[in-house]
């Protein structure tokens, strides 16, 4: 039987270039903040469109660091996301700051502009949106509420690697953005890692000085920083790897677009892209919720607004629960066709245990949608054939329903 994984991490037409730039590293002998960190910090801005970016630990480090480097922390509130990696919240309880949750944009699953002016307060200093699955936030909304509120706008960019918002490259657009390269980014390392990338020398510089302690020289430490830095071995490979993002991205929208066509008359609904600057991290579907027994429901298009588009036709509300969930039964399904399916995410970070505490926003259409997504398969390394296969599965599935 065919076997499509959701991601592929074994290095394939990069091995060679991985193999040689790891023999490098072990054979300069030195392994943590060194030439291979400074000419990736160098090639990755240039790459981003920014003028400095600054390797660290992680994708959650990046953006605590660049709120710490503002000066957010206790006290402070950072207005961010219901539906993404619970890291992203995580990274502003790190500094001391609450993160306030502002409910998504039905259509585009990322934050709602106009949720984002309910949420502002007298404690509010940044607005944090998350580029998700690849597609940039509603940005020009965005800037323009922190403009008027004189707030800073922090871009979680760790799904969104050369994504551009109306031709903008993300993490360009706020004060600064941040960047993951845990293994499954669409450029990842083989560990843990993570970039800021920002025009504001100053602001870099101050990263710089975080990431390493506080340290201005060696053993001079001026302000209390952390240890988060990006190592030589992982700078050495994403070296490698980085040349090949471009042509890696294309075949990602290719993929994307094949299985638009694909699934065009699938039972389940595909989120229009609303911005070409979108790089598919992810390739999420929503199988609407139906009630026991029921077929799943004929696809809908998304209106020319696109807010039309919601899986089971109530976006607002928080979906029926039934005792046969169709896309538990979906992934059941395909997962016997030998696809891997995954869901990101399956629970509102505000409904998640460990932020119970800090801010139980109800969030209904992020609580709907978290019922509905289903991430596809979606890697370069991927054949047309497997999205056919993936898309063919998915007809099947919903037929025997
Ligand atoms: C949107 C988003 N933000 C933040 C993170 C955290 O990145 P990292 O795992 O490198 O800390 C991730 C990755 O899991 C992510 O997808």
């Amino acid at each position: 039987m065919l076997r499509i994984p959701f991601v592929s991490l074994a290095p394939a037409e990069d091995a060679a270039a991985t193999r040689a730039a790891i023999d490098r590293v072990i054979a300069r002998g030195w392994f943590v903040l060194g030439p291979e960190v400074d000419g990736f910090e160098t090639e990755f801005a240039a790459a981003m469109g920014a003028s400095c970016a600054v390797g660290v630990g992680s994708g959650t480090d990046a953006i605590a660091l660049i709120l710490r480097a503002l000066g957010i922390g206790p006290g402070d509130e950072v207005i961010t996301t219901p539906l993404s990696a619970a890291y992203t919240a995580l990274a502003v309880m790190t500094t001391g700051a609450r993160p306030v949750f502002a409910d998504i944009d039905p259509t585009r699953l990322t934050i709602d502009p106009q949720q984002i002016a309910s949420a502002i307060g007298p404690r509010t200093r940044a607005i944090l949106p998350v580029h998700l699955y690849g597609q940039a936030a509603e940005m020009a909304s965005i800037e323009g509420l922190a403009f008027r509120h004189n707030l800073a706008v922090v871009e979680d960019c760790c799904q969104a690697h050369l994504a551009t918002a109306g031709g903008r490259p993300v993490g360009t657009i706020g004060v600064a953005g941040a960047f993951s390269f845990y293994p499954t980014k669409n450029l990842g390392a083989l560990g843990d890692g993570g970039a800021v990338v920002t025009n504001d020398r100053a602001l870099a510089e101050r990263i710089r000085r975080l990431r390493n302690g506080g340290q201005t020289d060696r053993c001079h430490h001026v302000e209390v920083g952390i240890n988060s830095r990006l190592d030589e071995m992982q700078a050495a490979i994403l070296r490698a790897r980085l040349p090949l993002l471009r042509d890696r991205t294309r075949r990602r929208r290719v993929l994307a677009a094949r299985y638009r066509a694909a699934l065009s008359g699938a039972p389940v609904d595909v989120p229009p892209e609303l911005d070409a600057g979108h790089v598919y991290h992810l390739f999420v579907v929503r199988v609407p919720s139906v009630v026991p027994g029921a077929r799943l429901p004929p696809s809908r298009e998304a209106s020319a607004d696109g807010r039309s588009l919601g899986g089971g036709g109530q976006p607002y509300q928080t979906s029926q629960k039934t005792d046969r969930d169709a896309r538990s039964e979906l992934q059941a399904h395909l997962a016997t066709d030998g696809v891997e399916t995954l869901i990101h995410y399956p629970i509102p970070i505000p409904r998640q245990p460990a932020f119970a505490a800090t801010d139980p926003a109800e969030c209904p259409v992020a609580s709907h949608v978290c019922d509905e997504i289903l991430s596809l398969p979606l890697h370069p390394g991927m054949t047309d054939d497997d999205v056919d296969h993936v898309a063919a599965a998915i007809s099947s599935a919903c037929a025997r329903a």
